[in-house]
């Protein structure tokens, strides 16, 4: 069997006429940008608050790191907060932090599980600090009916890591007044690089349905693309997570690039409220199986809550994944490294989380053989142990 980590794309969901409904938040927001990755908003965002003087950004120790290296690329500094093993942020230590004016507070919503964002943002209110929600990873998540992205100043969003499209990021203002990012321009997307991911989507799609030929098609378009690399024939990525921060998904030229036409086309023809109740599902459905025997960092799943991942906690996060992919069962390990140096400032539960936390697909395309498939695999594991 094979789980990919990341939504699919049906052939069919390229044809077909959109069906007649309005789409929910962030797609409906009036001030929206929309780039060919999230950290593209992130740098712009950054400049307009006025970082480029050096301004500091309060940002949590457990991070992508493309996240930082987008504020620091726009000129910030960066002051970090701890953020425990629960995946949340701890209040008492952002008042402390605040009493330092930052530029702004950047908060991420781990794997759609909401922050204490009405909290931090009376905290933000009471002190004139813009507060930036990063829904990367928290798409069509909500706290008590009200999507997240909405509290903030600022929202950013990271559209293919939950849906099946070939890149997109979007920034959101919500606050009234002058547009932050008014007089920008954003360039086109190379159609190599969209017909590239496509491509793979496709085949992720086909191989999860046959396993031999999408993986026999999945090697064709490796050597496909090996050969467009000799050929000079360059495509921007998306996901560029790389440690080294020296990889095409870090080129500061390329942060004006827009979110490709196909991916508009593609986002009015989803059905937004099938994929976060099949999220829900999944999760719920492996919550089931796992917990008592596996150690979990949320086991909770209030309403509303639209789930990435299913984390799990293990002792040896890179043998448990190598096991896994061994099994078909694509799971992720979200995050490594964080940026550079943030080793020097991070409390040991981010020390921690990086450690030990790897992440279960339970997207919109994985269904109940999966999660039992996944559910089994993962106790063969052991990994209490
Ligand atoms: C929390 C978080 N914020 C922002 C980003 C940047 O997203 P993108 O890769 O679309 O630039 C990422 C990417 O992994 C992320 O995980």
């Amino acid at each position: 069997m094979y789980v990919p980590c990341w939504p699919v794309l049906a052939p069919l969901s390229l044809l077909g006429r959109r069906p007649a409904r309005s789409l929910p938040f962030p797609f409906s927001a009036s001030r929206r940008h929309a780039f060919y990755v999230a950290r593209g908003g992130i740098y712009h965002l950054a400049r307009a608050l006025g970082c480029a003087d050096g301004g500091t950004v309060l940002m949590p120790d457990y991070h992508s790191g493309t996240e930082v290296w987008a504020v620091r690329a726009a000129g910030a500094t960066v002051r970090y907060y701890h953020v425990g093993r629960d995946l949340q942020v701890d209040l008492e230590e952002l008042k402390t932090l605040c009493e330092l004016r930052p530029r702004a507070l950047y908060l991420i919503h781990f794997l759609g599980w909401p922050q204490p964002v009405k909290e931090v943002k009376r905290l933000c209110q009471e002190r004139g600090i813009p507060l930036i929600e990063d829904c990367a990873l928290s798409l069509l998540s909500q706290l008590d009916g009200r999507p997240l992205g909405t509290f903030g100043d600022f929202a950013v969003f990271c559209l293919y890591k939950s849906l099946p499209v070939p890149n997109g990021g979007l920034l959101v203002q919500n606050t009234n007044g002058p547009s932050a990012l008014g007089g920008l321009d954003l360039r086109r997307c190379s159609r190599t690089s969209v017909v590239a991911r496509i491509t793979e989507l496709l085949l992720m799609w086909l191989r999860s349905r046959s396993e031999r030929l999408g993986a026999a098609l999945m090697r064709g378009k490796r050597v496909a693309g090996w050969t467009l690399d000799r050929l000079g024939i360059a495509r921007l990525p998306v996901g560029d997570i790389s440690p080294e921060f020296s990889t095409p998904g870090y080129d500061i030229g390329k942060l004006d690039i827009a979110m490709s036409p196909w991916c508009a086309a593609l986002l009015d023809r989803l059905d937004y409220g099938a994929i976060a109740r099949r999220r829900r599902e999944n999760f719920l459905g492996l919550a089931g199986r796992l917990a008592g025997r596996v150690a979990l960092p949320r086991r909770d799943l209030q309403e509303g809550v639209c789930p990435l991942f299913f984390p799990i906690l293990v002792p040896d996060k890179a043998a448990a994944a190598r096991a896994l992919r061994a099994r078909g069962i694509e799971a992720v390990e979200f995050w490594n490294y964080g940026h550079p140096g943030v080793e020097d400032h991070a409390g040991p539960d981010a020390a921690f989380l990086r450690r030990h936390l790897l992440e279960l697909p339970i997207h919109q395309d994985v269904g109940p053989a999966q999660i039992e498939f996944m559910a089994e695999q993962v106790l063969r594991l052991n990994p209490c142990a």
